[in-house]
This record gives structure tokens, C-alpha cells and sequence, in this order.
């Protein structure tokens, strides 16, 4: 627990494919906290409006499905499509869908679920606008380059091929829009740590997202 008594949450933002989820996932296993990958709430809310036929999106539709999105629509493996993240990138842009999700972030952060004592929460806008208060933040990136050769990795591991140019291109796309939209854009909050991961394995990033945490006084279970 925290000063106030809420239970730690660390914040955790970048880029796609820069390595916020293998982070987020090792410590939450670390620390024993709950994750929350906030990036399949704008995931799910754009699934929502292709499965309806919605797209070219229209804004009253996505707050609509905002407002109805149920923890199962987590669950659904096409979130993981690039289709579906351009989609979450528009979606993400409408000031009163991100209203409707900041409630179940912030939720997740005051009760992580399972009796967790702290949580691990990864997006765009964590340390700046969903939990700006928690002193446990860690910023993100790497370069273009690499991330979208991550990407392709990734696309292979699951049986898609793509084509270089065209993921680069759609990763350039989404870093524009998540990084100049008028609300909540992507930023680094000024307290947050940047770790660059172009050159660094998962164990060094680990590793390096570990000493800054204790550093900040987040004790190890
Ligand atoms: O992290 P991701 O690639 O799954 O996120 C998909 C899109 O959702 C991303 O391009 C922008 C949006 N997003 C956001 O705006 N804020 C967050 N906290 C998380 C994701």
C-alpha cells in the first residue's frame, strides 16, 4: 500500500510492439500484481464497430459500444489483428470513449482483481492521465525499425506473413494519431523512466525496470 493506502500501480507506456507487454507481464509475476493491458479496451470497442460493420466509424456508435464493452470482449483472439488496432487507434482519438473507459482502468488500480496487492497497468496514457499520482512509472520505447520487425515476428509466430513496408508504414500511421491526438496523446510523463529497448533483450529491460522500481521503494515479495 501506498502513503494513501491504495494499493502500488505501476504505470507502464510507450509505442506499440516497443516491449510493454513482456515487461508488464514479467513484473507482474515479480511482484505477484494483477496486469491490466489497457490497449485491448480500445481494441475491443474497434472490434466491436468492424463485427458490426461500422467502419468507417462513426463517434456516437464507438461511445455507444464503450459504454456496453463487457470484460469478456477481452477474450476475443481477433483483437489481436492489426486491422483491429488501426481501428482502436481512431477509436482512441473520441474524447467521450476514453471517458468511458478511464472508470474501468481506474477501478482496476483502486481493486485489482484476484485479492492482488498492487496492479501492473500498460497503454498510452498510464502514468500521465489514468494514474498520474502513482510514483511507479516506466516509459517505453525503441526504434521504428526494430519495433516493426517485432510486429512481423510476432505475425509469423501466429501464421500471418506480412510485408515489411506495409507494417512499417501502418506502425508510422498509429504512432501519429496516438502521439497528436488532442486528448490523452502518447507522452512521457516527466517522472517516468525511459528505457529504450532497440538494443536490449526482455532480461535487461527486466532488470533495468526493477532497479528503478526500487529505487522508488517498491519492495520485491
Ligand atoms: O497497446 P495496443 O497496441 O494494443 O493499443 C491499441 C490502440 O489503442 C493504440 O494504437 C492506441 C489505443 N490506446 C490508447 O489510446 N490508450 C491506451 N491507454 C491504450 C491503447
Amino acid at each position: 500500500m501506498t502513503a494513501d493506502s491504495s494499493p502500488p500501480v505501476i504505470a507502464i507506456d510507450g509505442p506499440a510492439a516497443a516491449g510493454k507487454g513482456t515487461l508488464a507481464r514479467r513484473l507482474a509475476e515479480h511482484y505477484g500484481f494483477a496486469y491490466l493491458d489497457t490497449g485491448l479496451l480500445y481494441r475491443a470497442v474497434g472490434q466491436r464497430l468492424l463485427d458490426q460493420g461500422n467502419v468507417p466509424l462513426e463517434a456516437d456508435v464507438a461511445v455507444a459500444a464503450a459504454h456496453s464493452l463487457r470484460p469478456k470482449a477481452l477474450e476475443n483472439q481477433a483483437l489481436r489483428n492489426d486491422e483491429t488496432a488501426s481501428v482502436a487507434s481512431q477509436v482512441a482519438m473520441i474524447p467521450e470513449v476514453r471517458q468511458a473507459l478511464l472508470r474501468f482502468q481506474q477501478q482496476f488500480a483502486a481493486s485489482p482483481p484476484g485479492g492482488a496487492a498492487g496492479a501492473v497497468i500498460d497503454g498510452r496514457d498510464i502514468g500521465t492521465v489514468v494514474c498520474p499520482d502513482t510514483p511507479y512509472k516506466l516509459f517505453i520505447t525503441a526504434g521504428i525499425e526494430e519495433r516493426a520487425q517485432r510486429r512481423r515476428k510476432e505475425l509469423r509466430e501466429r501464421g500471418i506473413e506480412s510485408i515489411h513496408g506495409r507494417v512499417l508504414q501502418e506502425m508510422k500511421d498509429r504512432d501519429a494519431r496516438d502521439s497528436q491526438r488532442d486528448v490523452a496523446p502518447l507522452v512521457k510523463s516527466k517522472d517516468a523512466l525511459l528505457i529504450d529497448t532497440t538494443e536490449m533483450d526482455p532480461e535487461m529491460v527486466l532488470s533495468a525496470a526493477l532497479d528503478h522500481l526500487s529505487t522508488k521503494g517498491l519492495a520485491s515479495l
